[in-house]
């Protein structure tokens, strides 16, 4: 071909390009021959168009249409033409129109695919994948799928989206370093040997806390980067040992300028890219809330089905289970003044719900640590049945009434000494049962909350210490400051988590900017001034130098786009993951390196896995 550079993508045309002559590139995503006549499907990017070799075309052209393949990459000129009526598609952008070929080109053939991109849906409607070592492996493949180039695609907006916003506010994105001291933060940190320091490491950021926190001493009072963050710890769904966040921080500000800042960009974002209009302001819910109603910090609000306290139980029978749930055993509890007893109240199920059903979910609240899940159904004449009903037949008025429950309701139950291990147990019920029953309203499909008023300290009981429940920067709410260390446990901190949708989106807090109270919260956690100093020195140094109040937040870039497009992991919304072991079975990364790169950088490995 003369020119074989396109001059249209395969996304474009329609009826009034009807009689052009164009040139396409792309891939060749399927070839069906038909009584003499070639159609090919070509893929770009943009679309996907339909060209015919027919009549028209040469004795050659139809040659090389009859040998193309599957993901031979082509460049293909001919004349577009309108379908008829009939055969429009109308799935398709292009489906008004073919290009009749004139001449094609082959660039290069494809082997033989290691799966087909070409998505093939089952009866069920679920597409067949191939094992994701193996997505991982051909990951280039992959992405030419179409919901992948969807997610990328996506990515790239959002990250577009963000920097439109923020940069409209007045933020500034500024770089921060990548190697750095390694801090104690919370996960593990990945390090890197240096050679000119022998037996000296930087360290790979888990996050840029710090050297924000520096920027707002240096007066850039609203900074904002798309920062990448490495930690080495257990991969889950949600998790990847690099991932991206988008990272700010601002000062002469407080929680409510930071909330409404966020909420503001994820308004933008969801609007620009998927033109969904977020509410003006999210939900807030304390963090005693949160796990009181839904048993969790991060509950997915797209389905109500609160759990209730059922404390009022124990008193009605001589269901031993229940007594010690009521008995506000936990020193916890006597501050939330609630009780280890909850409820929930499962609409309308009853006649759906076997034993075997019920066990299941049982087996969903063991595995968070209750000890059983009490379970009875109200049945058709309003009765208790299963379960534990005998214990409390002819109550069932009062409870009734006190629950909210009707006829066919299942009420299942989690009673533990602990407030929080009851709630956390039959929170994760609840969050089952949302899945198993599809309780979300399609009308809410992007819940967002914020989750506020967290504990500051959290008692390690390993190590028998107070550690803090965010970072130790975080500001404790100021009506605490004067029983910091009488009541630790009290103390609740000035810090936010966003959840959408039953997942921790972003977190983050108002900062302590006093070197004197900082150094109080180390010695709570129980740093000595030694080690404070070897790990924060430069921190508490460049807040004797005049620190303005300041707070930021980090919405996790993964996560949001992995939520906009309703996919279950982050690998999905990366181009390039890691696996679950943390390796990339592309480019077998990690790998072993030369024995002189080794010593160069005086490192002498005393375990190999091949060993
Ligand atoms: P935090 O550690 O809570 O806070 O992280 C903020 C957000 O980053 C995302 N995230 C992750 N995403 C993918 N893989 C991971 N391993 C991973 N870990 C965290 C989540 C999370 O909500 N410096 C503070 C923020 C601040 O205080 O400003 C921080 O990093 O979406």
């Amino acid at each position: 071909m003369e020119n074989s550079k396109r001059t249209v993508t395969c996304g474009e045309l329609n009826k009034s390009d009807v009689g052009k002559t164009v040139v396409l590139n792309g891939w060749v995503h399927r070839n069906r021959l038909l009584g003499g006549l070639s159609f090919v499907l070509l893929r770009d990017r943009y679309g996907l168009t339909q060209v015919v070799v027919g009549d028209k075309a040469s004795d050659e052209v139809k040659k090389i249409a009859a040998s193309l393949k599957s993901e031979y990459c082509v460049a293909i000129k001919g004349v577009v033409a309108a379908r008829s009526e009939k055969d429009v598609n109308h799935d398709m952008a292009t489906g008004e129109i073919e290009v009749e070929a004139e001449e094609i080109e082959i660039f290069t053939t494809s082997d033989v695919l290691p799966f087909q991109i070409d998505e093939v849906r089952q009866k069920d409607g679920t597409i067949s994948l191939p094992n994701e070592d193996i997505r991982l492996k051909y990951r280039y493949l992959d992405l030419r799928r179409e919901p992948m180039q969807k997610n990328i695609i996506l990515r790239s907006n959002v990250t577009f989206a963000t920097r439109e916003y923020l940069t409209s506010l007045g933020f500034l994105e500024i770089e921060t370093p990548t190697f750095i001291k390694s801090t104690p933060e919370g996960a593990r940190d990945y390090l890197v040997p240096s050679r000119v320091h022998p037996g000296k490491f930087y360290s790979l950021p888990q996050s840029p806390q710090l050297y924000k926190q520096l920027l707002m001493v240096s007066g850039f009072d609203k900074y904002f980067q798309i920062a990448r963050c490495y930690r080495d710890e257990d991969a889950r769904g949600d998790r990847q040992p690099e991932f991206t966040q988008i990272d700010m921080e601002m000062s002469f500000t407080n929680r409510e300028e930071v909330l409404s800042t966020t909420e503001g960009l994820m308004r933008h974002i969801f609007k620009k890219t998927l033109g969904y209009d977020l509410p003006a302001q999210f939900d807030r819910i304390s963090w005693d809330d949160a796990f009181d109603l839904y048993g969790s910090d991060k509950p997915d609000l797209r389905f109500g089905m609160k759990m209730q306290d059922a404390a009022f139980m124990a008193d009605l029978s001589d269901f031993n289970a229940f007594k010690a749930g009521a008995a506000n055993a936990d020193k916890s509890i006597e501050r939330h003044k609630r009780s280890g007893l909850k409820a929930l109240v499962v609409k309308n199920v009853a006649d759906k719900y076997s034993r075997k059903a019920v066990e299941a979910l049982e087996t969903v609240a063991k595995i968070n640590h209750a000890k059983g899940l009490a379970w009875m159904k109200v049945n058709a004449e309003g009765k208790f049945e299963g379960g534990i009903s005998k214990f409390f037949a002819g109550k069932e008025d009062e409870i009734c009434k006190k629950l909210g429950a009707e006829k066919n309701d299942l009420l299942l139950f989690v009673s533990d000494e602990k407030w929080q291990t009851a709630c956390v147990a039959l929170g994760a019920v609840r969050k089952q049962l949302g899945k198993d029953l599809n309780l979300y309203d399609p009308a809410d499909e992007f819940h967002f909350a914020w989750i506020i008023d967290f504990p500051y300290f959290a008692w390690n009981e390993d190590e028998n210490h107070w550690e803090t429940e965010h970072h130790m920067f975080t500001l404790p709410q100021k009506k605490y400051w004067d029983t910091l260390e009488s009541d630790p446990g009290a103390v609740k901190g000035d810090l936010y988590d966003l959840v959408l949708n039953g997942y921790e989106l972003a977190s983050g807090s108002m900062r302590i900017n006093d070197p004197a109270l900082q150094q109080r919260i180390f010695k709570i956690v129980g740093y000595s001034d030694e080690r404070a100093k070897k790990a924060f020195g430069f921190l508490v140094q460049a807040f004797k130098f005049g620190a303005p109040p300041h707070g930021g937040i980090a919405p996790g870039l993964d996560r949001l786009v992995m939520l906009m497009r309703h996919e279950e992991s982050i690998h999905e919304v990366i181009a390039f993951p890691k696996n679950n072991l943390a390796a990339s079975p592309m480019d077998e990364c990690p790998s072993e390196v030369d024995e002189q790169q080794l010593k160069d950088l005086h490192i002498v490995c005393t375990e190999k896995e091949s060993e």
